[in-house]
């Protein structure tokens, strides 16, 4: 398929067949149709040991143990950062075509610009394009592969990036605690952590009931941190799909996800949820995901199994096996249900 982009689609008044999900995969509630059931938690004090950092902790492990979704407020990234981040994100989505295309990343280019992460195999594609930037570990920076335009954006991206490892390191610290295990277990179980820093933008959709932002899924690595607009789209669920709801957007906020990494490694008791974005036709959104994977090579095996549990896994294997595994069976799944169509 020829490189592309969303913007003439998105003027159009139907929506182009490759994005038309099945029946049951699309939206079942609206974007805007807010809960509250997320938990936000300030982190205001959590460095303070004799101070409120216990019941910090206890609402951060209870939300994992629930939910494997929560927000966090008063995490200390600067304010202005945060703006500077979204303000440039959007100019870069609303340069012509030609421009974002200079960092086109289909046919395997690591980072860039690409308007769907699923064109590979799978028959729908997502409403939405995405830049993505490889930041840790710094060694595989890749600076050729980093959009220099609007100005600034690069320089504002690198302190994100650090910001963000700070504070994903500073949860972590919290769950391996909450396992009876030293600090920095989950860190250390990671290797050398990777850094991937995702912007998603979601134009305007035509027909948004037809189709999702971005497909269902679990995020594959230790935990997930996402800014997103006010406009709302991100829907988590934990009964395996029967309800979902949309996650109430918070100013300034961060949404924590626990991966699949994390839910292996606390042997089951740290949710994964899955989640989607939706899209809507009144207003376009911008969200910007930082994921904490461990290294390819890192071991995944729960670090603390509870007396009178089962190990999730049958045995460890290394993080490129799992996701090596995990995308072949969501291939053979969408496989099976074409054929059974
Ligand atoms: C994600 O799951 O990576 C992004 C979801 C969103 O845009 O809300
Ligand atoms: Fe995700």
């Amino acid at each position: 398929m020829a490189p592309t982009t969303l913007t003439a689609l998105a003027e159009e008044k139907t929506l182009q067949a490759s994005f038309v999900r099945d029946e049951d995969e699309r939206p079942k509630v609206a974007y805007n149709n807010f809960s509250k059931e997320i938990p936000v938690i300030s982190l205001a004090g959590i460095d303070e040991v004799d101070g409120r950092r216990a019941e910090i902790c206890k609402k951060i492990v209870e939300a994992c143990e629930d939910w494997g979704v929560f927000q966090v407020v008063d995490h200390g990234v600067d304010t202005k950062l945060i703006s500077d981040m979204t303000r440039l994100a959007r100019e870069f989505f609303a340069l012509p075509p030609e421009e974002k295309l200079r960092f086109d990343m289909s046919g395997g280019k690591k980072g860039g610009f690409i308007v769907s992460s699923h064109l590979q195999g799978e028959a729908v594609q997502d409403w939405r394009e995405i830049v993505t930037y490889f930041s840790y570990p710094i060694r595989t920076r890749d600076y050729s592969r980093w959009p220099d335009k609007p100005e600034g954006w690069r320089a504002v991206t690198q302190d994100y990036s650090e910001r963000l490892m700070g504070l994903a390191c500073k949860l972590l610290e919290v769950l391996s605690e909450a396992m009876g295990l030293e600090k920095e277990a989950l860190t250390n179980a990671c290797v050398d952590m990777d850094q991937k820093v995702v912007v998603n933008y979601y134009p305007k959709c035509p027909q948004p009931d037809l189709t999702l932002g971005l497909k269902r899924h679990t995020d594959p690595g230790t935990i997930t941190l996402l800014l997103q607009d006010q406009v709302g789209g991100l829907q988590a669920t934990r009964d395996g799909g029967k309800t979902w709801i949309t996650v109430q957007p918070v100013e300034g906020a961060f949404v924590v996800n626990l991966g699949d990494h994390g839910h292996y490694l606390s042997n089951g008791r740290f949710k994964n949820a899955d989640h989607q974005a939706v899209v809507n036709s009144n207003f376009s959104r911008l969200s910007i995901a930082t994921f904490q994977n461990p290294a390819p090579e890192a071991t995944v095996y729960p670090l603390k199994i509870r007396e009178g549990e089962k190990p999730v896994l049958e045995a460890p294997m290394t993080f490129a096996e799992m996701y090596r595994k995990k995308m072949s069976k969501d291939l053979e799944l969408a496989r099976l249900k074409k054929l059974a169509k």
